[in-house]
């Protein structure tokens, strides 16, 4: 992962250049640091940890200079220490990288043989010495650069600064994003357009394979052979936002809360509901030839697809493959002429999951993306992107993307039902008046707070914790899993409730909380009789569901969360908002970092 920004200024860059930091810092924040040209002279600061740590190091040691570059870092290669910070520096070179340099190892041997020390353990120091090695054996700083990316293997963004070259970046894109952004005298280098929107808005996105030099009067684009392409400016969508976190403790808090807000406003752009109807958008397939749809994601929005196969194979009788990417991307599954690959992202640059998409492009499968950012990679090479409009989601564990996502999903199950004969105008009518109603019931949910943080203190003292769920509550009961222990690292463990007596049941003691997703539904009774299983064995049971559940579960030691009662296409996202909120307030109580779990970055750009 990373983020990286390199300036081409008019004045002092290093503040922009933390200024545009803070915009990737969702890119990873185990250390940061930033270079610059004073004088003709390299010089830079890093610091490990948060980006808080480098400006407090740059006001007591500023840095001059109108041009460089700058990196948060997500720890690939070596412990995340300031040694192992970028940029990383060889004679008269600078370096910022995002990605991984698979050859990594044998360069370094290669160019150890020659007499380069390296001073970190990371493979970005391997690209500095290759270029610095070029550039003493008489190469120019632009040749020198070219000559030293064809050596490399792997994915990468990179940015290069060269000691002298007061008015030059080179900048390298194979696999993460990076993008050019085109100012007035100025020029600017950067992961995503967000990370440039302060200073522009017109972007230039390198395609992979391509490198660039960039100078404050213009941007030159190059393919690996060094022949020049043309690749065009875009207005970019991103405004100079900097979100804050209003009234709320986290922007995971926050995110949580405006759920009701942009499920509705992600639900209106696929919904008809005065006319009861789904809306017309584009499509590269038609529903009704299909015979089979491949999704795949991951993390959240994987799970997020495994619900939504529940939708499109009972409302739409459209059979379902769902894949963790990075599984996909390499499983050589052989696709169906009549079929469509449908990948869900939030960031958009997810690695596997564009790995995922380029096999089913590879194949001549349609292709189309649920995406949150629009400009990112996968929404540019799909050939339909369905947006969904939860705006930036900031805190590091996703809420309200996913449940956008499940919005998206849900209204996309209900067309192909219609478009392929199996939902009567009346029964669409009926479908889409229960989606409308997802955020008046999703506002309900956030109204259990206060009971849910009660419960949420108790969960903070235990070490395991299993969630269960039958038919939509199964996925879901694996993302309050995953929820729980990526941001209070409590582990906890998602199971099909019929899967318990497999297995899982083993596990059952007074010290192992259950907590059972469960709104009443055709299988109820089915989920009671885990929860039973689970009784019987002394386990301390949480069951989410509603007023009828709570009736009919007779259960001793139980504590229910209760929602209204709503219908069962909804269920998952309407009980999404309660296993958030457990989370939260677990992680809340734990005291950990909830927006920036430790190890974890928003945008995932490495495999
Ligand atoms: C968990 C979480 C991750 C992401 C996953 C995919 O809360 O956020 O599991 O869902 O890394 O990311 P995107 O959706 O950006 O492809």
């Amino acid at each position: 992962m990373c983020g990286i920004v390199g300036i081409v200024g008019r004045g002092d860059v290093a503040p922009l250049i933390v200024d545009a930091l803070k915009r990737l810092e969702y890119r990873g924040y185990d250390s940061a640091g930033v270079a610059t040209l004073d004088g003709g002279q390299l010089d830079r600061r890093r610091a490990q940890g948060k980006l808080v740590n480098l400006e407090r190091k740059l006001k007591e040691e500023p840095l001059g200079g109108r041009i460089g570059i700058g990196h948060t870092r997500w720890a690939t290669h070596g412990v995340p220490n300031e040694t192992n910070a970028h940029p990383h520096f060889s004679h008269d070179v600078a370096i910022v990288h995002n990605g991984i340099i698979e050859n990594f190892a044998e360069l370094r041997t290669e160019l150890m043989a020659d007499g380069y020390e390296f001073s970190s353990q990371t493979d970005t120091e391997v690209v500095a010495h290759l270029v610095a090695r070029e550039r003493k054996n008489g190469a120019e700083p632009v040749a020198a650069a070219h000559n030293a990316l064809k050596r490399l293997q792997g994915a990468f963004a990179i940015a290069l600064m060269f000691r002298g070259e007061d008015d030059l970046l080179v900048a390298a894109r194979n696999g993460p994003p990076l993008a050019v952004g085109h100012g007035e005298g100025e020029m600017y280098l950067g992961s995503d357009a967000v990370a440039l929107s302060p200073f522009t808005d017109v972007i230039t996105y390198l395609e992979d394979g391509d490198w660039a030099t960039v100078r404050r009067d213009r941007v030159e684009i190059f393919d690996i052979e060094g022949r020049p392409v043309e690749r065009s400016r875009t207005k970019a969508r991103s405004t100079s936002f900097m979100v804050d976190k209003g009234n709320h403790r986290h922007f995971m808090e926050k995110e949580i809360h405006e759920q009701p807000e942009v499920i509705g406003h992600t639900l209106a752009h696929y919904l008809d509901f005065v006319g009861g109807k789904t809306k017309d958008i584009a499509l590269p397939f038609d529903f009704a030839k299909l015979d089979r749809l491949y999704i795949s994601a991951c993390g959240t929005a994987y799970l997020a697809g495994s619900i939504a196969k529940y939708w499109f194979e009972r409302y739409a009788r459209l059979a379902v493959d769902i894949d963790i990417a990075s599984e996909f991307r390499y499983r050589e599954m052989p696709l169906s002429p009549n079929s469509a690959a449908l990948f869900i992202s939030q960031s958009g640059e997810t690695a596997d999951t564009l790995a995922s998409l380029r096999y089913c492009r590879s194949a001549g499968v349609p292709i189309a993306a649920v995406v949150n950012v629009q400009e990112s990679t996968i929404a540019r090479e799909s050939d339909a992107i369905f947006p969904t409009l939860a705006g930036p989601e900031i805190g590091v564990a996703s809420t309200k993307a996913f449940t956008c996502q499940l919005s998206v999903l849900a209204s996309l199950a209900i067309r192909a039902a219609v478009e392929r004969g199996f939902v009567s105008p009346e029964r669409e009518r009926e479908l889409v008046r229960e989606l409308s109603e997802t955020p008046r019931f999703a506002s309900a949910a956030l109204k259990l707070d206060r009971q849910i943080e009660k419960l949420a203190r108790e969960l903070a003292q235990v070490k395991h914790v299993l969630y269960l769920g039958r038919d939509t509550s199964f996925p879901l009961a694996m993302e309050g899993a995953l929820k729980l222990k990526e941001i209070s690292y409590i582990h906890a463990e998602g199971y099909a409730a019929g899967e318990l007596k497999h297995g899982p049941i083993a596990l059952i003691d007074e010290s192992m909380p259950v907590i059972v997703i469960a709104p009443h539904d055709r299988i109820f009774d089915k989920t009671v009789s885990n929860m039973q299983e689970v009784a019987a064995r002394g386990g301390k049971i949480i069951l989410i569901t509603d007023t009828e559940g709570a009736r009919r579960a007779t259960i001793d030691a139980l504590e229910t969360i209760i929602l209204p009662t709503v219908p069962e296409l909804i269920a998952p996202i309407v009980y999404a908002v309660p296993i958030q909120m457990l989370a939260y307030f677990t992680a809340v109580f734990m005291g950990t970092d909830v927006d920036q779990p430790r190890n974890l970055a928003k945008s995932v750009t490495v495999e």
